[in-house]
């Protein structure tokens, strides 16, 4: 049996643990069609929590329900690739005299960097009216996912939010599904760019519990009749914090430890594996997250992580010397950026698990 683990963005892991349910109103609304509140839904999370992973599992759903997929990232250009993709499955579909049609519309193409210029905002438009009027024919439907929202253009983003409006009052059979980091995400939809998706489905992933985690944990090395004690297995899943990335990472670490000791894993096995998970998360997560950090943010975070658990505004800031309106500014942008996160009572938390850490190895000039 292969290492079954799947470190790495967006992979799609053994087990997905504590999702149970998430999906369920999707689910129900493929089966409904057109207008149902299911087909409207916003993942949110930290980076690695698993939101790329539930996008993932909606075009599984929705292939299930044959329904099609389009699966795009919001860098520049995604409404244009959005189109190119509906044409392409229209023209797949293949449906004589409209597909002819469709083809004239966009004869032009929309191999374009920025978002649409009216002309095209109406052959899109056409486009995805037919498609989903032939789709709705075969009493199926069209789910398209938008990963990473928080960095999309705000025109682009109008745009699509106002398209598939139209296509929702026309009832026409479509679906809806963003990911992205949650300050970001709700700033988008209070700045009324697209004032109908405050109507859609917000998922907020979190990290599992530990319960679950050691529960699968169990299950994955038992079938692979590997040889690791309970506490021990408690003593991996409680080293994950529940946080998918880390899940992974551990277990992957785990695999390769009992592969290279003849399928037993003792205590120093397990230690070594949760070392080497803490570093990769490191080198991974936490330094590209830490990558567009100016030094002043850096100063900021260094603060926050001379406390063992959340921050209050006042310590940062006496610890920073620094003006309080200056620290909220810095406050709201480590927030947008998904590095920390508020954690009541206005204190702020690290948003990523070892980014503590890694800041209080690494201590400023
Ligand atoms: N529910 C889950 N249970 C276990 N592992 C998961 C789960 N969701 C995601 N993962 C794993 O976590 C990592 C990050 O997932 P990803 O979807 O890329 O996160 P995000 O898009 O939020 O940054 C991947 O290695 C993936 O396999
Ligand atoms: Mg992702």
């Amino acid at each position: 049996m292969d290492n079954p683990f799947r470190p790495s963005a967006g992979a799609t892991p053994p087990h997905i643990i504590g999702r149970e349910g998430l999906l369920d109103e999707f689910s129900y609304g493929l089966s409904l069609g057109s207008g149902a509140p299911g087909l409207l839904a916003i993942f949110t999370g930290a980076r690695g929590i698993g939101k790329t992973v539930m996008l993932g599992e909606t075009h599984d759903l929705a292939r299930e329900h044959g329904w099609a997929v389009i699966a795009e990232t919001a860098t520049d250009g995604f409404m244009a690739r959005i189109g190119e993709a509906m044409l392409q499955i229209s023209e797949e579909l293949g449906d004589g005299p409209r597909t002819r049609r469709i083809t004239a519309i966009a004869a032009a193409g929309f191999s374009i960097t920025t978002q649409l210029p009216p002309e095209r905002q109406v052959a899109w438009r056409n486009i995805g009216e037919q498609l989903l009027a032939l789709l709705d024919t075969h009493g199926t439907g069209l789910v398209i996912t938008v990963d990473e929202i928080h960095a999309a253009n705000r025109t682009e983003l109008a745009q699509l939010a106002a398209s598939v409006q139209h296509f929702i009052q026309d009832r026409l059979p479509v679906a809806l599904v963003f990911a992205g980091l949650p300050a970001a995400v709700s700033d988008l939809l209070n700045e009324g760019v697209a004032t109908f998706l405050r109507r859609a489905d917000k998922i907020d992933l979190h990290a599992a519990a530990i319960h679950e985690v050691e529960t699968s944990f169990t299950e994955t090395f038992q079938e692979a009749t590997f040889s690791i004690a309970p506490a021990l297995l408690r003593r991996a899943a409680e080293a994950t914090g529940g946080y998918p990335f880390l899940i992974q990472l551990v277990g992957y670490f785990l695999w390769r430890e009992a592969e290279n000791h003849d399928g037993v894993l003792d205590g120093p096995a397990v230690g070594r594996a949760i070392e080497a998970a803490n570093r990769r998360n490191a080198r991974t997560v936490v330094e590209a997250a830490l990558s567009t950090a100016s030094p002043k943010d850096l100063e900021f975070l260094h603060a926050m992580a001379q406390d063992d658990s959340a921050a209050t505004a006042s310590d940062i800031g006496r610890r920073l010397g620094a003006k309080s309106n200056l620290v909220a500014n810095y406050r709201l942008r480590l927030i947008e950026e998904g590095l920390i996160e508020p954690a009541g009572h206005g204190k702020v938390d690290f948003a990523i698990p070892g980014l503590r850490d890694y800041l209080r190895s690494k201590p400023t000039a």
